[in-house]
């Protein structure tokens, strides 16, 4: 059988003495999505780093497609995350200093495929902000923001898509409408979808819901 896209067994971290994620088991298969809800501060964006490799666990073990991340380490582990990961985080890390359309070239320089301007603009107009390739980030709203982190974090065609709270800070118009998108785009890519969210919005739209409940 395959190799399950995620697998997390026996997940600990703490940032002191008490642990801040601690996730027996969950697994998710190629092409799902799942969400994770809870409430802030649960430890939602710290279990999401664990994933993508930029935090290490205390304990417990991070497989995607087979390998265990904790078997890599410095630019491997750069190499494999490029590769595999398509992630939009908390904090969208859109480059201030290069135009939307520059964000996502280097988002596949940086993924080592080729740098391909056509995809980049597919990308961005498959998220309907095709007209703000030439802007600067600061240019743009929140939602165009949100959807060009989207972009950007699938220009490289990754395998599993994560994605921290990408509806939380828009209004229901513009949280429904990126929902809609993400769903829609890693389905279209055949793209896993790890989902983060203290949005209960966001409950009853992705194939899988999983709750994460407040620590005492
Ligand atoms: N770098 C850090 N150093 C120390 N403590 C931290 C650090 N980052 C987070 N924490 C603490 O760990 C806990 C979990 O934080 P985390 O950001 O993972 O929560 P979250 O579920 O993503 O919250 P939110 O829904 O508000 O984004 C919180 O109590 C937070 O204060
Ligand atoms: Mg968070």
């Amino acid at each position: 059988m395959e190799n399950p896209l995620l697998q997390m067994q026996g997940l600990r971290f703490g940032y002191g003495p008490q642990p801040v994620v601690n996730l027996p088991a969950l697994e998710l298969q190629a092409g799902q999505t799942c969400a994770l809800i809870g409430p802030s501060g649960c430890g939602k964006s710290t279990l999401l780093h664990l994933v993508a490799g930029l935090l290490r666990p205390q304990a417990g073990t991070v497989r995607i497609a087979g390998q265990a991340l904790s078997e890599l380490r410095g630019a491997a582990l750069d190499r494999f995350r490029g590769r595999h990961l398509g992630i939009v985080l908390q904090r969208l890390h859109l480059l201030g200093a290069l135009s939307v359309l520059d964000n996502l070239l280097l988002a596949q320089r940086l993924a080592r495929v080729a740098t391909d301007v056509g995809a980049a603009r597919r990308a961005l107009a498959e998220l309907g902000v095709a007209d703000r390739a030439d802007a600067k980030p600061a240019q743009l709203s929140r939602g165009q923001a949100q959807r060009v982190a989207i972009a950007r974090a699938l220009v490289h065609a990754p395998v599993l898509l994560l994605a921290d709270e990408p509806t939380s800070s828009l209004d229901d118009a513009n949280a429904g409408k990126v929902l809609d998108l993400l769903l829609a785009r890693a389905r279209a890519h055949g793209a896993g979808l790890l989902l983060v969210t203290h949005d209960q919005r966001v409950r009853g739209r992705l194939d899988r819901e999983v709750d994460l409940g407040p620590r005492p």
